[in-house]
């Protein structure tokens, strides 16, 4: 089926939000959440993103919201140029571009509305991601040491990966 990638609205909340929470229920392998937030707060958090502008796209199949991608601020002042990624799509839905998609209408969108650098941490083992943030160019920056922790206790890694806008992130010498 033929999978659009379109601008959030706020008629895709329930959608969005039932599979964001689809994700989430996979386990704990790919979000930093194993349930979706509450509604209200998610419609908050969406509601805020659009009044300022920020990236958030979706990607339907017909009616049906199959995945998302947000640009969320970083918060202080000092931080006003940077936003962290958040990305995900249901499992039928991956492996055919889609991931590609949505992250370069964020970024295209992030460079347009004047951001310049764009961050997300991902699990060491989220192999898939990492090469779709590889390809897309961004760097690993760090690896965060048991940044993770699971229901049954036990930690896992994450990268700290970002990009740089381009007018920016080349010029740049240490
Ligand atoms: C991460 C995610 C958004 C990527 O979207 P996607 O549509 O699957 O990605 P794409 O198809 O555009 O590209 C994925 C790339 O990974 C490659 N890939 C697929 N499986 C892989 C694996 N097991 N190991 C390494 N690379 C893999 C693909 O070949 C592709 O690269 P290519 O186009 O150069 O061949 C999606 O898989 C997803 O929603 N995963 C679950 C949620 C998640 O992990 N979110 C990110 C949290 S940081």
């Amino acid at each position: 089926m033929r999978t659009d990638i379109r601008p959030y609205q706020p008629d895709d909340l329930d959608g969005l939000h039932a599979a964001l929470d689809q994700v989430a229920r996979e386990g704990e392998h790919f979000l930093d959440f194993t349930s979706a937030p509450p509604l209200a707060a998610l419609d908050a958090f969406y509601r805020s993103l659009a009044q300022s502008g920020w990236p958030h796209y979706v990607a339907v199949q017909g009616a049906r919201v199959v995945g998302w991608v947000t640009a969320a601020p970083c918060p202080g002042q000092t931080r006003a140029h940077a936003a962290t990624i958040g990305i995900g799509l249901l499992a039928e839905a991956r492996g055919q571009g889609n991931g590609t998609r949505l992250l370069t209408a964020a970024i295209d969108h992030a460079w347009q509305i004047g951001l310049t650098r764009l961050e997300l941490t991902v699990r060491i083992d989220n192999h898939r991601a990492i090469a779709l943030y590889e390809r897309l160019g961004f760097s690993t920056e760090g690896r965060m040491h048991h940044a993770m922790r699971s229901a049954a206790g036990h930690y896992t890694d994450a990268f700290l990966m970002a990009l740089l806008a381009p007018e920016r992130g080349l010029r740049i010498r240490l």
